[in-house]
């Protein structure tokens, strides 16, 4: 498997990057001012990340999708350290991420990687969210944010 950039005449890993985010329209958006990077194996997409710088010295994970077949198998670890490794050669200090109240499995993917949660953004999918979503039973209402110094 290989993770690179993306190139700019292929298309959008749109089934993937709903995977994380519902909603086309913000997806739509932030890639477009963001770095699009993709895990491939024998030819095809099966994972992505989106880094997005945010603030000055600042650069968010704000996607990051593994093929459901491919799910469960170190993919998305990878991913994850692929991006904070990509960033600091960027010369970011900071990397972030957030997800949802109810994502207990990326929540601890995300510590087991060295992100410390750092604050709530209440009611942020209530906001920004036009169905109400669930997962694992949960509502999914607000945003649990994570950072890591680089
Ligand atoms: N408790 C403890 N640890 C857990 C739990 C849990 N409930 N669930 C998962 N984990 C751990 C696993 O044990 C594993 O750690 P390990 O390597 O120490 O065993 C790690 O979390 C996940 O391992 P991977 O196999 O690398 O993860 P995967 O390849 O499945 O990718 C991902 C994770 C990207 C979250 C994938 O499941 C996915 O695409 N989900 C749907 C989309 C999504 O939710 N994306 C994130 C939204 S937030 C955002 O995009 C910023
Ligand atoms: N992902 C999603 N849901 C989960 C997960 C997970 N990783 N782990 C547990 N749950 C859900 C279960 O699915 C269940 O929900 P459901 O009824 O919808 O299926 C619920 O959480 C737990 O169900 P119970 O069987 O009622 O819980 P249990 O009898 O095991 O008691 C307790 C929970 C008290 C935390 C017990 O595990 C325990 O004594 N743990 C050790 C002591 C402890 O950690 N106490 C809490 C410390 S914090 C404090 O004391 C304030």
């Amino acid at each position: 498997m290989e993770i690179r950039t993306l190139h700019a005449d292929e298309q959008l890993p749109m089934e993937l990057l709903l995977l994380a985010d519902p909603s086309r329209k913000l997806v739509e958006e932030y890639v477009q001012r963001g770095q699009c990077m993709v895990a491939v194996a024998d030819n095809v997409i099966i994972g992505v990340y989106v880094l997005l710088p945010t603030r000055p010295e600042t650069v968010e994970i704000v996607n990051i999708a593994v093929d459901e077949r491919h799910q469960g198998k170190g993919i998305g670890r990878q991913l994850v350290h692929h991006a904070i490794a990509n960033a600091k050669l960027l010369g970011f200090k900071t990397i972030e991420i957030g997800t949802g109240n109810s994502s207990v499995g990326q929540l601890a993917l995300y510590q087991k990687c060295g992100f410390r949660i750092i604050g709530v953004d209440r009611d942020f999918f209530i906001r920004h969210y036009e169905e109400e979503i669930f997962e694992n039973g949960i509502q999914v209402v607000d945003m649990i944010r994570l950072s890591q110094d680089l």
